[in-house]
């Protein structure tokens, strides 16, 4: 036997197949051989090889590594915000083992070319796994569509223009019309830009206090629902980006009831804080779309609930300490997410708003169901990609400790509550109290 470890006494979950209960999960070469309630056989197969890996769960959490279906990872052109290498670790860091990572690359990702040097790159300094993301447009410019039949050939599990939304409605359709040849999603940034031009926070008081433009909610709101008379019109497969207003959350929520072919993602900002962050003028709290009010926390938090919002991404958007020491409206929008999310997230179990099954299943399986990748499980047979996680461990956010080059949080100082301690990803364990 070789590589062989044994998870032992963990509290399992996976909702993948209907597991949440004390058990032990056995690893050969990367891969999960087998799961089973309380197994007996660990001390003596130690015995026989003593280079079997025991790893007593007793007392935490053994859930299916994180599947982040919307990161940054900046690589090729902005490895001074982030590289490959750096963000796969600091995924990997906060129990994420697969990511999908968005376009806005320089070159963009609207080409094989681009895909493939992400997709070699990755294999060869990456911490996890990578899915990139195609462009919906060449250059991201809304004015032509990209090679999507090519990239998704070469790899790409959705196409997105995020950072920028896809003005145009035709182009909008079209991608819509290929997404169901190509069995992927169009994962639509939803800005109304002639609404929110100029605007670097939430439009409301706050805005007009610290003399800042402000972004209404209805720049979000408005193009939510044209992509979803677009994707009744067209029977495509729809993803609404990081939602962050109530309006988005209700039309999400009608569009599902009549049966519209779509998915929504919000991000933990979203719903752990408002944008009272922004006082101060802090640019760690700059992010697009922007932090909105208590009022739309609440109703994001109500749609993770009830379903109306499928998974929790990160949105990690890293960028440059010197960027972001510019001037308000002149720093650019981001957050830093990979290594606070699963902290947040579990904020929501221990509120009551989600069991620890419901937020496996938004972290994990559902995004892996959406982009079609065989992850976000630990059936026998699949890759050991598995976060040990620690529910009462308590810490504080230290951007300065962060792998990622990205240290804009704005969670510095944050006392949380509940973490990854153990993550395994590619045959390899990172255990993270040493
Ligand atoms: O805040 C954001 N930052 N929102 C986006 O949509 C893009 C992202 C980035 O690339 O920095």
């Amino acid at each position: 036997m070789r590589n062989a470890m044994l998870i032992k006494n963990g509290h399992i979950i996976d909702p993948s197949q209907g597991i949440d209960g004390i058990g032990d999960i056995l690893i050969e070469d990367g891969k999960i051989v087998k799961m089973e309630q309380k197994s007996r056989r660990a001390e003596e197969q130690k015995k026989k090889s003593p280079d079997f890996r025991i790893i007593d769960a007793t007392g935490l959490y053994v859930i299916p590594g994180l599947v982040d279906m919307h990161v940054h990872l900046r690589e090729p052109g902005f490895e001074h915000k982030e590289t490959i290498k750096t963000g796969t670790l600091a995924a990997v860091k906060g129990g994420i083992t697969s990511v999908c990572c968005m376009p806005n690359t320089n070159p963009v990702n609207d080409n094989r070319t681009v895909t493939e040097f992400i997709l070699r790159k990755a294999y060869d300094e990456g911490s996890c796994n990578v899915y990139p993301i195609g462009a919906i447009t060449k250059g991201q410019k809304g004015e032509e569509l990209a090679e999507m039949g090519m990239m998704r050939e070469e790899g790409c599990v959705a196409f997105s223009d995020d950072g920028m939304p896809v003005v145009n409605g035709i182009l909008m359709r079209r991608a819509l019309e290929y997404s169901k040849t190509f069995n992927v999603p169009i994962i639509s940034h939803c800005e109304d830009i002639s609404l929110s031009e100029g605007g670097s926070m939430n439009e409301g008081a706050l805005s007009t206090q610290l003399g800042l433009r402000g972004i209404p909610s209805a720049s979000e709101d408005v193009m939510v629902a044209r992509d979803i008379i677009l994707a009744e019109l067209t029977g495509g497969r729809l993803h609404i980006a990081h939602v962050s207003t109530e309006g988005s959350v209700r039309l999400i929520r009608q569009a599902k009831e009549r049966g519209v072919n779509i998915t929504a993602e919000t991000c933990p900002h979203y719903f752990t804080i408002t944008e009272d962050a922004v006082k101060g003028y802090n640019t760690n709290a700059k992010v697009n779309p922007p932090l909105r009010t208590q009022k739309d926390v609440e109703a994001v938090r109500e749609g993770l609930k009830d379903g109306t919002i499928d998974i929790i991404a990160t949105d990690h958007a890293p960028h440059h300490r010197d960027e972001k020491l510019l001037e308000f409206d002149k720093a650019p929008s981001g957050i830093s997410g990979f290594e606070t999310a699963l902290s947040l997230s579990l904020m929501l179990v221990h509120d009551g708003v989600l069991t620890m099954s419901r937020l496996v299943e938004k972290t994990a399986l559902h995004p892996a169901r959406i982009v079609g990748i065989d992850k976000g499980t630990l059936k026998t047979g699949s890759d050991a990609d598995i976060a040990i996680t620690d529910m009462n461990k308590e810490f504080k956010v230290e951007p300065d400790k962060f792998i990622s080059k990205g240290k804009n949080t704005p969670f510095d100082g944050w006392k949380l509550k509940g973490m990854p301690i153990i993550t395994i990803c590619k045959g390899k364990i990172y255990d993270w109290r040493s």
